[in-house]
């Protein structure tokens, strides 16, 4: 593939043609804020955060989707870049939930990690923010729409795997617009299968993994990526430590042909996490406690076992 030359920020980079502008910068070690970008994604631009300068052209353009071209030249931080980052955060806070003392994502935050970058601050207003819809039907997901900020990963990934999947979707218009899952359903009515696809993507925390959440801070937890045996696809995962002793496991992004999947993710818990939580099937849209062999589908394997050991030798 032919490679295109252009500038970014006054320094000369080479990248094979179809690379776009946000991934050349990164060639040079500049890394541009994105919200709504995955490179294992369709391209949504929904954020706008990831805008640069072209030269030659008035227009501030999305990195994510705008393909480097020979000859370009790219501003990537002037002061017109930083002050429209600084609005788009700031639309962003003035709508969010003043909840990072105690939100299960701080630290790991992208909205948390920018503003802080960007200098900008929760401000005091009498506006609405967005409405509280926490959905906690499901013993594997946390969704809190007041924090969600419409990036819109979750429905791609989701979409991403076959019918039984493609759960979440945009739903309502403007200021009410929300992520639901089927015809606005709970996570538990819906034909959510819990892979947790959607909560690894997320980069802020609408969706959090609910056997995770409250046991430790991520700056206090050591982290282990572990990949999945149960089939082919070895989906990674990630053990996470505290004091040295394992407390949960957490999906890793899916990647490309790694589709995730509960069975896969509930298993590597069993295996390296010593006091797991109990394990919940979905039976007829309702969520129930269930032996680890009923969830991870060995029970007939182990009845088999026990008929077998119980025959008398010959
Ligand atoms: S989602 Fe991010 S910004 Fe919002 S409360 Fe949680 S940590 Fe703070
Ligand atoms: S857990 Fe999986 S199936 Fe359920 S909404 Fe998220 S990505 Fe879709
Ligand atoms: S729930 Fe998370 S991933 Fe989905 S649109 Fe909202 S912020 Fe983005
Ligand atoms: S990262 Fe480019 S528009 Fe969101």
């Amino acid at each position: 593939m032919a490679n295109v030359a252009l500038r970014i920020d006054g320094r000369a980079v080479s990248v094979p043609s179809g690379t776009t502008v946000m991934d050349a910068a990164r060639e040079l070690g500049i890394e541009i804020p994105a919200l709504c970008h995955d490179k294992s994604l369709p391209v949504a631009s929904a954020c706008r955060l990831c805008i640069v300068e072209v030269g030659g052209s008035s227009k501030l353009q999305t990195s994510c989707s705008l393909l480097a071209r020979d000859g370009m030249d790219i501003r990537t931080g002037t002061d017109r870049i930083v002050r429209y980052r600084r609005s788009i955060l700031q639309f962003l806070l003035d709508s969010h939930p003043n909840d990072c003392l105690t939100c299960d994502k701080a630290g790991e935050c992208l909205l948390q990690k920018y503003a802080w970058q960007y200098g900008v601050a929760f401000r005091e207003h009498d506006g609405v923010r967005r409405p509280e819809h926490v959905d906690l039907s499901s013993p594997y997901i946390v969704k809190d729409d007041s924090k969600c900020i419409l990036c819109g990963k979750c429905v791609r990934v989701c979409y991403q795997v076959e019918e039984e999947r493609q759960v979440l979707a945009f739903a309502g218009r403007g200021y009410g617009t929300r992520i639901v899952a089927d015809d606005d359903l709970t996570l538990e009515a819906s034909k959510c299968v819990s892979c947790n696809r959607c909560v690894s993507v997320c980069p802020v925390g609408a969706l959090t993994d609910r056997r995770a959440a409250r046991k430790g801070r991520t700056w206090d937890l050591a982290k282990e990526v572990k990949h999945c045996r149960v089939c082919d696809y070895g989906c990674s995962f990630e053990v996470l430590k505290k004091n040295g002793k394992a407390v949960a496991v957490r999906a890793l992004p899916p990647g490309p042909g790694r589709p995730l999947c509960l069975k896969g993710r509930l298993t590597t818990e069993l295996l390296n996490v010593p006091e797991p939580d109990a394990p919940y099937r979905k039976l007829g849209g309702k969520f129930q406690k269930a032996s680890w062999a009923k969830v991870l589908g060995l029970q007939k394997l182990l009845d088999k076992l026990n008929e077998a050991d119980a025959k008398p030798e010959k």
